[in-house]
């Protein structure tokens, strides 16, 4: 299966490392930010959402209609909207991209942020909420003849949508979250299950609870999974490692100076211990060690107070490569990345690093058909034998 590469789709240049320039809605940013991921290579970008951020829905729309290949991701809050509304919006985002959408679902780890915005339910009544809304979004994508439902959260009657998305049978469905209540729900609903970068023990066994839930919850597909991280890649390893420092230090001072994190603005980076496993997860890895694995450095992660994506690789193109291999070794279907410099970070990581991966797919993913081949092969000219198990991806 090929490989995915998700980006960041920002409103703005602020990230951690740097003060915003402008507006938080910088249109000619937004559209430029964007247009540097459709020129280089990058499938997906995200456009996250935060209670005082620009509305990452028309901005969907508004990069949909001047990009012409780029998929958007986008992140949805069910607290902010009801979801036959929110059902016609991504249906009507599903028309206007031609079939580009795919909606990230989030439940909300910070009690504080989900309150800025009126919610007051607890986490895990949350993530009972968010599968009854998915649950509900699914079936008026899906559903021609006008329904009642009569849920926990949610009553209504005699409901028929007249927009429907152009992916058939409907648009995919993301879902993020490393808590118990997370894998139930995301195990049960999503397409592409979504963790932030951990160590590749700590990730295979996340992608073990995803798939156990999805079991549990009599799938027989479990979702792909797409995990996370922030590179800090340079022409040497010597390079990127100074690189790195400098990037820490600019993390901290701007911390410091009580400057507000990047696009994904849900207030965890500025709570002292957060509430959302991933989270706590990020922050118990990095005081266990700085360095994992090939290049994963927690330092980022520990700087902001393990505010979702913050795990960095770090090192050459190859090097950075060779790292993001490791995790599709590991089953990992979608690499999402994201730089400190978004415009600069995205159009080098574009050029240097997704081509690699790419090819490296490529090549492992033939490997493993010729192995499919030569087993059928074998299975057909001596059916009776035991057959070697050909250790297949996924
Ligand atoms: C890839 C990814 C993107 C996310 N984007 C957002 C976002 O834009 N806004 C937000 O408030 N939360 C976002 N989250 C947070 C989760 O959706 C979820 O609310 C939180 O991690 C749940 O906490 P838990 O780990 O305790 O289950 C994202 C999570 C992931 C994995």
């Amino acid at each position: 299966m090929p490989v995915e590469f998700l980006g960041i789709a920002a409103t703005n240049d602020g990230s951690e490392t740097t003060a915003r320039s402008g507006a938080a809605f910088d249109k000619e940013y937004t559209l430029r930010l964007g247009r540097a991921h459709e020129d280089h290579g990058w499938d997906r970008v995200l456009l996250a959402y935060g209670s005082g951020s620009p509305d990452p829905a028309p901005a969907a729309a508004y990069l949909a209609s001047r990009l012409d290949r780029l998929q958007i991701l986008l992140a949805h809050r069910p607290n902010v909207s009801y979801p036959t509304y929110a059902a016609k919006t991504f249906a009507t985002l599903d028309q206007i991209s031609e079939g580009r959408l795919t909606v990230h679902f989030i439940t909300g780890g910070n009690d504080h942020e989900q309150g800025r915005e009126g919610d007051t339910l607890t986490k895990d009544e949350r993530y009972a909420r968010t599968r009854e809304y998915i649950r509900i979004v699914k079936k008026i994508w899906t559903t021609r003849e006008p329904f009642d439902h009569e849920g926990e959260h949610y009553r209504f009657h005699d409901f028929v949508s007249d927009v429907f998305p152009v992916r058939q049978p409907r648009p995919d469905v993301s879902f993020g979250g490393s808590s118990p209540a997370a894998y139930a729900a995301g195990g049960a609903e999503a397409d592409i299950y979504c963790l932030w970068g951990e160590p590749l023990e700590q990730t295979a066994r996340q992608i073990e609870a995803v798939k156990a839930a999805a079991e549990a919850a009599g799938r027989t597909e479990a979702p792909r999974i797409q995990v996370a991280f922030r590179p800090i890649i340079a022409p040497t390893e010597e390079l990127a490692w100074e690189k790195a420092h400098r990037t820490l230090g600019a993390i901290r001072q701007r911390r410091r100076a009580g400057s507000r994190p990047g696009p994904h603005r849900d207030g965890v980076a500025q709570a002292p211990a957060p509430q959302n496993a991933g989270s706590q997860r990020l922050l118990a890895i990095a005081e266990a060690g700085e360095r994992y694995d090939r290049a994963l450095w927690t330092p980022t992660a520990a700087a902001t107070g393990g505010a979702g994506n913050s795990n960095a690789l770090v090192g050459t193109p190859e090097t950075v490569a060779s790292a993001l291999l490791d995790y599709y070794d590991l089953g990992v279907d979608i690499l999402s990345a994201r730089g400190y410099d978004l415009l600069g970070d995205a159009i080098d990581f574009g050029r240097y690093v997704i081509p690699l991966v790419r090819e490296e797919v490529a090549k492992r993913d033939a490997a493993r058909a010729a192995d499919r081949t030569a087993a059928a092969a074998t299975a057909t000219a001596a059916p009776d034998l035991d057959r070697p198990r050909t250790a297949v991806r996924g």
